[in-house]
């Protein structure tokens, strides 16, 4: 059976992209990283795609004005790309991206949706949210990205404890270390078939 084809969107740091590539590398997971997009020029993601030799793209308004979409498309046709590994990705992907790779796209949210997720829901205003509540459990989920945020099919979840004592930092931190785990795993559930697409 063939590999499957990865490609990534991923606006910052890419620590989850990055736990999927050495997931890759060391036989855990059975997939091929091909390409990584990112909005920002700047980003740590598009570093880390070049130092591991993966074909990469800067695509934004400002390099492609109205076009985003289809240059999004282009790179993952061009490259094969069987699924789409969204890590860290702060735009809102285009409707255009969802319908032609639909039920293929994943996400990583740091909470347990359905609770905690949609519009404004990212990063530490999620951990805030977690604690206000008085939460007891937390961690990361994997869905399937579909027209609304946050919103499509949950396909993996892990929990962590929320301590009396966690702030955001503690929290987001000990939610992020899952989140490195249960990304290659679900990816590797994909893989072999105990996960259906
Ligand atoms: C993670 O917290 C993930 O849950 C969220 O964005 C963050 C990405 O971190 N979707 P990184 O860029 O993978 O380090």
């Amino acid at each position: 059976m063939s590999k499957l084809n990865l490609g990534f969107l991923a606006s910052h740091g890419g620590s989850n992209m990055q736990a999927i590539i050495d997931a890759c590398k060391s036989g855990k997971v059975s997939a091929e990283p091909c390409v990584v997009i990112s909005n920002n020029s700047d980003s740590k993601a598009l570093e880390r795609a070049k130092n591991e030799n993966i074909p990469f793209y800067h695509i934004s308004t400002s390099t492609h004005k109205d076009k985003v979409d289809d240059a999004i498309i282009d790179a993952f046709e061009k490259h094969n790309v069987d699924i789409i590994i969204l890590a860290g990705y702060m735009k809102k992907l285009g409707d255009k991206v969802i319908e032609r790779f639909k039920g293929k796209i994943l996400n990583i949210h740091p909470a347990l949706l359905p609770k905690f997720g949609g519009k404004g829901m990212y990063g530490k205003f999620v951990h805030e949210a977690v604690l206000a509540a008085g939460e007891k459990v937390s961690g990361p989920t994997v869905h399937i990205v579909d027209l609304i945020y946050d919103h499509g099919r949950i396909l993996n979840q892990k929990e962590v404890p929320v301590f009396p004592d966690d702030n955001v930092e503690t929290l987001s931190a000990r939610v992020l270390e899952q989140e490195h785990i249960l990304y290659p795993e679900t990816i590797q559930k994909i893989a072999n078939g105990e996960i259906v697409l």
